[in-house]
Formats: structure tokens, C-alpha cells, sequence
């Protein structure tokens, strides 16, 4: 999968992706990923990318030309068209469920903005769809694209290696395969790992019985509770 990113902030993205999952789907070339500074396309003498928004009112702009510009640069990099994606607190949540249809392209391009939004023919001309990652504002669009490109980079076929799971986890849809998994659409069972005592907190006892079918049971029931008492909003789902 190739997935490009405009933005102002390149520099950025390079640590995020130089460890764990990401780099290794990248060093395997499970992924690409495509930076491409939009204030490379400025034709402006002082390189500005924004303005002050028509109409008055508080912060900037990003202005239409280097958008367009930079826009039709990256496209022309690839056959492929791929899904364009504006990263603004105005788009639809991004979810497991989002994720797992974008991780099935072949190519995504994201476009971050920064300053108080994007001029909106930037959304009309390109076609593109609006995406944001919580009910919150972020002072840019580079966070969420990055937590776009990881949740999606680590359901690509091969991102993942033996020692982890994306099926049997907390939203995944397709644990064990179905509504009956353990983990369907709630948040995942707690887990435990080495030593069986520490300071005095003991490794719940059937986790250590030997009884598959059991253990199954009250991880389901485990799970269950505590989406009911942390996001009942998923169980009415
Ligand atoms: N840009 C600023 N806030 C954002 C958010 N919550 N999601 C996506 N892009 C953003």
C-alpha cells in the first residue's frame, strides 16, 4: 500500500515511523509512505501557505494554490488514485471499522492542514473526504494523520509479526472470526504475563487452570463487563 502525506510538517512524521510495527512495514515494504511539503508549491515570494479567512474572524487560512499545486504533483507520482483525505476535526470519526476499509486501497493521501482550517474548495475540488480522530482539536492535522497511517499499517497482510495479534483485541470486529468472538465491537479481557505473584496481586486462577473452555468463558465475561461499565455506548451498538 502507498500512503501519501501533505503536509507543512514533514520532519514530523520521522520518528513516529522509525520504530515497532511501523518501521519494520516499512523496511519490508509492506508500506510506503510518501512525504510532500506543501510550502514546496508556494508560488508566493514569502512561501505563505495561509491567509486571513474572508468574511473576518479569528486565526488562518490554508490557501487554495499550494494545496492544488502540491496536490497534483503527488497524484501524478502514482497510477494508482486512490482515497484523498482531509484531516479536520469536521470529518467523520475515524474507527477500527474506517480503518479496515482503508487498509483494503492501494493508495491513501492524506492531507493535513494546519492554522484554522482549509479553504473549502480545497474539499470540493479534490473530491476529498473529511476524516477527523476525536471530538477534540488538535493544532494540526500531522497527529491524526499519524495515527492513521499506524492503525492502517498494522492491518496490512505481513505488518504484523508472530508475536502479535490484531484479531483478538479490543474493537476488532473479526476476533475469532465473528459475532461470537470474545472481543466483537467491546474492549478486551485483562491480560497477564510472568511472574504469577506480584507484590501481593495474583494471576486470576483459572488464567492458570489449564481449562481452554473455561478461560474463554471469562475472558468473554470479563470483556463484557468492562465495556459495560467503561463504554456501554458499544454494547448499544
Ligand atoms: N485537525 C485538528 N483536529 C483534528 C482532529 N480531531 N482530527 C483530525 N484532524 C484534525
Amino acid at each position: 500500500m502507498r500512503i501519501d502525506v501533505l503536509t507543512l510538517f514533514p520532519e514530523m512524521f520521522e520518528s513516529p515511523m522509525s520504530f515497532s510495527i511501523l518501521k519494520r512495514a516499512k523496511d519490508s515494504g509492506v508500506v510506503e509512505i510518501v512525504l510532500t511539503n506543501i510550502r514546496d508549491f508556494s508560488k508566493d515570494k514569502h512561501k505563505k501557505v495561509d491567509d486571513r479567512p474572508y468574511g473576518g474572524g479569528p486565526g488562518m487560512v490554508m490557501m487554495c494554490q499550494p494545496v492544488f499545486d502540491c496536490f497534483k504533483h503527488v497524484a501524478e507520482q502514482s497510477k494508482e488514485k486512490g482515497r484523498i483525505i482531509l484531516l479536520t476535526p469536521q470529518g467523520k470519526p475515524f474507527t477500527q471499522k474506517l480503518a479496515a476499509e482503508l487498509a483494503n486501497e492501494k493508495r491513501i493521501i492524506l492531507i493535513s492542514g494546519h492554522y484554522e482550517g482549509f479553504d473549502e474548495r480545497i474539499r470540493t475540488g479534490l473530491a476529498a473526504e473529511q476524516i477527523s480522530i476525536g471530538d477534540y482539536v488538535l493544532s494540526g492535522g500531522e497527529l491524526a494523520a499519524m495515527v492513521i497511517i499506524d492503525t492502517v499499517a498494522r492491518l496490512l497482510p505481513g505488518a504484523l509479526g508472530d508475536e502479535y495479534s490484531a484479531q483478538d483485541e479490543t474493537f476488532s470486529e473479526s476476533a475469532g472470526g465473528g459475532s461470537t468472538s470474545l472481543t466483537a465491537g467491546g474492549l478486551e479481557y485483562p491480560q497477564y504475563t510472568r511472574p504469577e505473584v506480584f507484590r501481593d496481586m495474583k494471576v486470576p486462577d483459572i488464567l492458570l487452570s489449564g481449562h481452554h473452555a473455561e478461560i474463554e468463558k471469562w475472558r468473554h465475561r470479563q470483556s463484557l463487563e468492562r465495556t459495560r461499565q467503561i463504554r456501554p455506548d458499544l454494547l448499544k451498538e
